[in-house]
């Protein structure tokens, strides 16, 4: 318990004495778990912006100055020295594996990238031009059909065999997405490969041609994998917390994840930032214009792939991600003119004041679909790339939720703004 209060009154001559909590980094937290009890009074913060919804070990984010850590390693320097998988076990575990442990943690992820026949009729049950993240949202929940032998969240050796699970399935069940709306046949793991180069040969090979997965594609996933593995209390890691707080299965719970991610506000700005800057190449609309539009209350126009709840400064994962976008242009060739619009767009509001005022920046969706498609990778794919590589961060936060004490099922109140109490008119 802390030993620092704060007092607070309420116009009703109640008052409380609020305990003052503080993390490792970022500011301390007023614990008002005993307002009401104190003075009758609930907190309102509609979209969380000011609310700690529970402690978490996992990822730190320091949005005015752009930092983002998992378990306390930077982003820069995980984007640099570490893989994908070894990311995952950082996440999971809270440390960086030793050789043997990386060994053995890889080895179970690809003995488990395998999934059962039947998911193959499951997904060639949807229609022909299902979007991708309808398939993916759909597939994830019925994986809870397929695993009885590790459903009990409250052994926690069924928890990890599921968060390997997910893990592992995740690039096979996206590829099959992605063959299924392409009318291609699914192709099998290959456990010969790394993890990322084993997505790419599901994605892309054929069974008609030896396939050898491109260095340089391999490396830029890698990269936007890491980017992408986790990021505190987001839209879609509150939905997977707040689904598992009722004890719902680990698999209907990142299905829930996936379901939020969709949102354009969230996940989904990639594959909208993408529509955006087509649409203007198409339009040849000038950067003027699209930013006053972006600037218009009148109009419902935003600048996809700008803004975030939690960065006011650069996020640091859009940097990064530039940085590959213009080094992979280079090597694969691409959509240099997008890349040159959104350099452009992105030079201009970093002039302009309204954007200036609000603090508004590049985030990590707004190159990453550039990249994507220099990758060939379909528009309608681009979330479920972002779900993929979040996979981990949303099944390590439902561990975390499932191991913490002070966990309870989320119930948040309201302010009722409905009609007063009245009889039914007889
Ligand atoms: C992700 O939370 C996470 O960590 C998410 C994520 C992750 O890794 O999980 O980082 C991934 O979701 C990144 C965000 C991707 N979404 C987009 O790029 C969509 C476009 N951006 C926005 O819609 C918006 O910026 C949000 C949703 C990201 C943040 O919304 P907020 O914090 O609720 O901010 P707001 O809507 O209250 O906007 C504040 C002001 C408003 O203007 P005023 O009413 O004050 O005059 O900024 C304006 C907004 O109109 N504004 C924008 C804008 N984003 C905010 N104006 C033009 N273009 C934009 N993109």
């Amino acid at each position: 318990m802390s030993d620092r209060t704060s007092s607070i009154s309420t116009p009703n001559g109640k008052s409380s004495e609020l305990p003052v909590l503080s993390g490792t980094h970022g500011p301390d937290v007023l614990d008002v778990r005993g307002l009401y009890k104190d003075t009758g009074h609930f907190t309102y913060d509609p979209g969380y912006a000011t609310t700690a919804s529970c402690k978490s070990a996992i990822t730190f984010i320091d949005g005015d100055e752009g930092v983002l850590l998992y378990r306390g390693y930077p982003i820069e320097q995980l984007a640099e020295h570490s893989t994908y998988l070894e990311v995952c076990y950082l996440l999971m575990y809270g440390e960086l594996p030793n050789p043997q442990q990386s060994e053995e943690f890889n080895s179970i992820i690809s003995h488990h990238t395998m999934v059962h026949e039947n998911i193959r009729d499951f997904i060639n049950g949807f229609r022909y031009d299902a979007h991708p993240m309808a398939m993916l949202v759909g597939t994830i929940g019925a994986l809870s059909s397929f695993y009885h032998d590790s459903l009990d969240i409250n052994n926690p050796l069924h928890r990890e065999i599921s968060a390997q699970r997910l893990i592992a399935k995740m690039p096979t069940i996206a590829s099959y997405c992605y063959n299924h709306y392409r009318g291609l046949p699914f192709m099998y793991p290959d456990n010969s490969l790394s993890y990322v180069e084993n997505f790419t040969r599901l994605m892309f090979a054929v069974p008609a041609e030896e396939f050898e997965p491109n260095p340089v594609a391999v490396k830029a996933l890698e990269l936007i994998m890491i980017l992408h593995a986790d990021h505190e209390q987001n839209a879609s890691t509150s939905t997977v917390r707040l689904a598992g707080s009722s004890g719902a299965n680990p698999f209907a719970s990142i299905a829930a994840g996936v379901a939020s991610l969709w949102g354009p506000a969230h996940g989904g700005a990639n594959e909208a930032c993408v529509n955006m800057l087509d649409a203007i190449v198409n339009s040849g609309e000038t950067i003027e214009k699209t930013i006053a539009r972006a600037k218009d209350k009148n109009d419902p126009f935003r600048l996809m792939g700008f803004g975030h709840r939690v960065y006011k400064n650069f996020d640091p994962r859009a940097k990064l991600i530039q940085k590959m976008c213009h080094d992979l242009l280079n090597e694969l060739g691409g959509d240099t003119p997008m890349f040159e619009l959104a350099r452009k767009l992105e030079e201009a509001t970093l002039a302009d004041e309204y954007f200036i005022e609000r603090r508004l920046y590049p985030n990590v969706d707004f190159y990453s679909g550039i990249i994507f498609r220099a990758l060939n990778i379909p528009m309608n794919m681009f979330t479920v790339m972002f779900a993929m590589s979040r996979t981990v961060g949303w099944i390590s936060h439902w561990m975390e939720m499932h191991e913490d004490p002070e966990g309870r099922i989320g119930r948040p109140r309201q302010i009722y703004t409905g009609a007063a109490k009245r009889d039914y008119p007889v």
